[in-house]
C-alpha cells in the first residue's frame, strides 16, 4: 500500500495538495498541528519541529505501507512568530521530515518541500556566502540562537529560511538518490491563502511585489498543488535537487523593475 504525506494540509496550499493528490497513494495522510478531518485522508497532528512527533508519524508510515510521496506545505510566515520560532518551524521542521524520511526511502519515493521566492528576493540585495552557508547547515548546534541573532527580523529569518530550505532539499537529493527518490523544493509567490492574506494585509511590500508581478494577480492554491502534483509523480521521475518557482513571474518581473 502506497502512503502519501501532505503538512500544513489543514489550510491553504496544503489542504489543496489533499485534493490535487486523490488517487494517487492509497493512503492520504493528512498531517498539521491538528489533525485534519478531510474525506478520504486520514488526519494526523503533528507539530513538524518536534522530532518525537516526526518519529510517531514515520511510524505510523512504515505501519500503512511503503513511502511514496511527502508534499511538506507546513510553516510559518513573518507576521506569524520570531526569528527563532521562523527558522525553527520553516528550516528546521524541513531537515528533521527529510531526514526521518531518508530511511523509508525506496525507488519511487519523492519529497517537495515548500520554500518561497522571497530566497530569490533576498539574494538580489544580500550574497554573503556567511549567511548561505549558515543556512545550509541547521543541524549544527545553537544553529537557532546562531541564525536568530543574525536574522533578528523575522521577514529576514523568513527569506534565509527559505533559502535553507532550498538548500537542504538539494543536499537531501544526494542522499535519497542513493535509494532511488527524489527531493525537489517549490518556491511560490503570492498566492491566495490564509498566510497570504495575513502578510498582505501587515505588510506594505506585498503590494508592491504584487504590482510587479507580471500576470498582475495572486497565485490560486491549487496553481501550485498541481505543481506539487507532478514533481511527486512518475512524469517527473528524472527531475531531483532543484527548485521550483512558481510565482506568476514576480522575480523578473523585480530584476527588469530594480535591478537590470
Ligand atoms: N501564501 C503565500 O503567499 C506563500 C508564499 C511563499 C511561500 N509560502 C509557503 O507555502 C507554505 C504553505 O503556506 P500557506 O500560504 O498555504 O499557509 P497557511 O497558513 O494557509 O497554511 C499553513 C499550514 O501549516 C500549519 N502549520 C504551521 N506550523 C506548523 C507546525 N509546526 N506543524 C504542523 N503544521 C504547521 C498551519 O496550521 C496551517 O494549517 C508555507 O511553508 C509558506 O511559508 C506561502
Amino acid at each position: 500500500m502506497a502512503v502519501t504525506v501532505i503538512t500544513g494540509a489543514a489550510s491553504g496550499m496544503g489542504r489543496a495538495c489533499v485534493e490535487s493528490l486523490r488517487g494517487t497513494a492509497d493512503h492520504l495522510l493528512a498531517v498539521d498541528l491538528v489533525a485534519p478531518e478531510i474525506e478520504g485522508a486520514i488526519g494526523v497532528a503533528c507539530d513538524v519541529a518536534d522530532p518525537d512527533a516526526i518519529a510517531a508519524l514515520v511510524e505510523q508510515v512504515q505501519g500503512l505501507g511503503s513511502f511514496r510521496g511527502l508534499a511538506h506545505a507546513a510553516g510559518i510566515s513573518p507576521t506569524m512568530a520570531d526569528a527563532r520560532r521562523v527558522f525553527e518551524i520553516d528550516l528546521l521542521g524541513t531537515v528533521l521530515l527529510l531526514d526521518a524520511f531518508e530511511p523509508l526511502v525506496e525507488p519511487g519515493s519523492s519529497a517537495v518541500c515548500f520554500a518561497s521566492s522571497s530566497a530569490y528576493q533576498i539574494a538580489l540585495a544580500d550574497i554573503d556566502p556567511a549567511h548561505q552557508a549558515l543556512v545550509t547547515d541547521p543541524r549544527v548546534p545553537g544553529f537557532l540562537e546562531t541564525a536568530a541573532a543574525q536574522f533578528p527580523d523575522s521577514g529576514m529569518a523568513y527569506s534565509w529560511a527559505k533559502r535553507g530550505v532550498i538548500a537542504v532539499s538539494a543536499k537531501a537529493a544526494v542522499s535519497w538518490g542513493r535509494r532511488g527518490g527524489r527531493v525537489n523544493s517549490l518556491s511560490p509567490g503570492l498566492i491566495d491563502t490564509p498566510m497570504g492574506r495575513q502578510e498582505a494585509d501587515q505588510q506594505p511590500i506585498m503590494k508592491m511585489m504584487l504590482d510587479n508581478t507580471p500576470l498582475q494577480r495572486l497565485g490560486e492554491p491549487s496553481e501550485v498543488a498541481a505543481v506539487v502534483s507532478f514533481l511527486l509523480s512518475e512524469q517527473a521521475s528524472f527531475i531531483s535537487g532543484v527548485d521550483v518557482l512558481v510565482d506568476g513571474g514576480m522575480l523578473q518581473g523585480f530584476i527588469t523593475a530594480f535591478v537590470s
